[in-house]
């Protein structure tokens, strides 16, 4: 594992990508902040040595190095999900690989339900904590001892600073600030009533079928990570309207810019000395 993780390392740098300093995720929907990127590079998913191999006959997935506000980045437009048939492995492998290129700072963006009848479609919510649903997670099997620890601690696995750094961004576009728990499922099919049901007694603001497997490599190597969800849904069991994908993707692109600006913001405020 080590070995392709620094293959593909490698591979990037001898295409220029040389030093990011924040990596970002773009979820469902969420693309907008792609025309803010001064480009220096851009790289199809398919063609990066070791990049999980897509298993759907159409993959858009695209590495973006550039910067914003004279930071370099790199963003993942497109990312790997379970239900897909990846491992947690393969979900997770670009993150292992930013972290080896050298980013001091993860953001991460996705689609979820709204559980918390308080959150309307399009708010954006900070993920503060998460229960992990998913059916295993990337650390399983044999630890990778260069990277992080075999029990990685996960008491504070969203970076405060992050936090407070996206409600400043808030504050300063008039937008209020909320933060949630994000439960993590593993899909493709959208939750019954009565799972609704369950995942709001469990503890759960939000719901989607992402991001937790990145959070926890990203405990796992120590490296400071932010989250943020767009409520594309709203998931009341009393009173449940039938949704679509299409639906889902729409409600969250008319968020995206929005939060292509509290992006910028937080990535202007983020020391990367
Ligand atoms: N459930 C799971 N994942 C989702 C949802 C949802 O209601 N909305 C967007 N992603």
């Amino acid at each position: 594992m080590i070995k392709k993780i620094n293959e593909t390392v490698n591979y990037l740098k001898s295409q220029g990508i040389e030093k990011p300093e924040i990596g970002i995720v773009l979820g469902t929907g969420l693309g907008d902040l792609i025309n803010h990127i001064e480009i220096i590079k851009t790289i199809a998913y398919s063609s990066i040595p070791n990049f999980p191999v897509t298993t759907v006959g159409f993959h858009q997935g695209k590495l973006i190095y550039g910067t914003i506000a004279d930071k370099t980045i790199l963003v993942m437009q497109g990312r790997f999900h379970y239900y897909e048939g990846y491992s947690f492995q393969e979900i997770t492998f670009p993150i292992r690989v930013m972290k080896l290129l050298g980013i001091n700072y993860l953001l991460l963006s996705n689609a979820a339900g709204g559980i918390n009848l308080d959150f309307k479609k399009g708010d954006l919510i900070a993920i503060d904590d998460h229960i992990n649903l998913l059916p295993g997670n990337p650390l399983m099997g044999k630890n990778l001892d260069d990277l992080g620890d075999r029990f990685p601690d996960m008491s504070a696995p969203y970076s405060y600073m992050m936090c407070d750094l996206f409600q400043q961004a808030c504050q300063y576009f008039g937008v209020p600030f909320k933060k949630g728990v994000y439960v993590a499922v593993s899909g493709p099919q959208l939750e019954t009533r009565a799972e609704y049901t369950f995942l709001k007694i469990i503890g759960a603001d939000m719901v989607g079928m992402s991001t937790v497997p990145e959070v926890i490599v990203s405990s796992h190597m120590k490296l400071p990570c932010f989250a943020v969800s767009v409520i594309t849904d709203e998931c009341d069991p009393k009173n449940l309207k039938p949704v679509n994908i299409s639906e889902i993707i729409e409600v969250a692109g008319k968020s995206d810019k929005l939060l292509t600006k509290i992006f910028c913001e937080m990535i202007e405020k983020l020391d990367v000395s």
